[in-house]
């Protein structure tokens, strides 16, 4: 991949496009520019030609000469990157309006497609713009921000543009996307369920939810349309995925039980109490009201991995476990082999969690897969993001 069409729209981070232009340069990237008529009352024509060595197209009809410009620069574009996206664009891309050069472009392109959006944050709540943002990501198109911060209205909150450097990373790493799965949908469980006693206490986990979280982005970031059902993370939910809050284990058996037929893969991260209490109380137990040395009584809650595994059909998602055990090697594998068949899922990718070596809140991770299918296990090791796109790759063998 080496050639960037970027079209800059009319918001105020445009003024930032020509540092972007020179890092694509520096980066190897060969960059031409489609700008709005906005954007260039916010950056000026001649700097972007300048840094891009080439003229800016700006009308539909008039930079090349011959009438097909919309197509030979669709038909040149590696990767179309929009940055900044304003609302307007959005709207233009999500209907298929093509009214300027950018928006027939955008129609024109068989390459991937980054938005980079950058608005006020009101906007960028606006129902308008988060349904057209659904659709626009429900066909592929890829999103990169907006991210929290100061905004150019003199507020602050999620607006801002990605910073130049990040949309480059961002692009750089696309080769390592895997195309599969793109326009696929993923659920994803992630985190720690918390079983409150009452209002003060809980029982749970020390799950960070970043295993599942780094699943999440790595999928939405190669097309995916993702969901993530999660406990307590010490992360936030990656950006570009439908975040659903299930904080113990019953909402989130509902939560995944009700939707798992919608999704082409189910992964259940999340790391889900295995025992809760009977009955919450509503108002904190004073401590002298127990007793001295407390007994706790728990029951057993459901198994959502085994439970939806026993109710899918051939027709239904991937489902793939984990398993969090204390043992390596061989004994691992074992283990895993037994709760693949125990849960009856398709996949189960296993981490020993012995303390000192434990995956639980750690950055990186030693995984075991087993398949269903008997393929041989296979291990990974490295840092939680990187190990992903390894997992993502043995799952989607099931896409062949
Ligand atoms: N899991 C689940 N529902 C539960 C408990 C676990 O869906 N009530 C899922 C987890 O999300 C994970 C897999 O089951 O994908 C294995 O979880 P793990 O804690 O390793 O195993 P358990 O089923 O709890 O069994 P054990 O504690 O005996 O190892």
């Amino acid at each position: 991949m080496k050639n960037i069409l970027l079209g800059i729209t009319g918001g105020i981070a445009a003024y930032k496009t020509p540092h972007l232009v020179r890092l694509f340069k520096k980066a190897g990237y060969e960059v031409r520019i489609i700008a709005t008529k906005n954007a260039l009352k916010l950056v000026s024509e001649h700097s972007l030609a300048t840094v891009s060595g080439h003229p800016v197209r700006i009308d539909t009809f008039g930079n090349s000469g011959h009438g097909v410009d919309h197509i030979d620069i669709a038909r040149w574009a590696d990767v179309l990157v929009i940055a900044p996206a304003t609302a307007n664009i959005m709207a233009k891309a999500s209907c298929g309006i093509a009214d300027d050069m950018l928006s027939t472009v955008f129609l024109a392109v068989s390459c991937p497609v980054v938005m980079a959006p950058g608005m006020n944050d009101i906007m960028w709540q606006s129902s308008s713009v988060q349904a057209n943002l659904a659709v626009l990501k429900s066909r592929g198109i890829m999103f990169i921000g907006p991210e929290p911060g100061e905004l150019a209205c003199n507020t602050s909150g999620m607006g801002r543009m990605s910073e130049p450097e990040t949309i480059v990373q961002f692009v750089q790493n696309f080769p390592t996307r895997i195309e599969k799965l793109r326009g696929k949908r993923v659920l994803i469980t992630a985190g720690a369920t918390r079983e409150y006693f009452d209002p003060a206490r809980f029982w749970s986990n020390p799950s960070s939810g970043r295993m599942g979280n780094e699943l999440a982005r790595f999928a939405a970031d190669s097309g995916a349309h993702v969901t993530i059902c999660h406990g307590f993370m010490e992360v936030k939910p990656a950006s570009l995925c439908e975040a659903i809050h299930a904080p113990d284990a019953a909402s989130m058996y509902l939560e995944v039980s009700k939707r798992f037929r919608d999704f082409d893969v189910v992964v259940m991260a999340a790391a889900v109490s295995d025992w809760t209490f009977p009955n919450t109380a509503e108002l904190k137990s004073k401590k002298d009201a127990l007793p001295q040395e407390l007994q706790l009584q728990m029951v057993r809650t459901k198994d959502i991995l085994a439970s939806i595994s026993a109710e899918n059909t051939d027709d239904g998602p991937i489902i793939i476990g984990f398993a969090a055990e204390t043992a390596s090697g061989n004994d691992l594998v074992t283990l895993a082999r037994k709760k693949l068949e125990r849960k009856g899922c398709d996949m189960i990718i296993a981490n020993d969690i012995t303390p000192g070596k434990s995956a639980f809140g750690n950055d990186n991770n030693h995984v075991i897969i087993v398949n269903s299918d008997g393929r041989p296990p296979s291990d990974f090791e490295g840092p939680k993001s990187t190990i992903v796109r390894d997992i993502w790759e043995r799952i989607c063998e099931y896409f062949d």
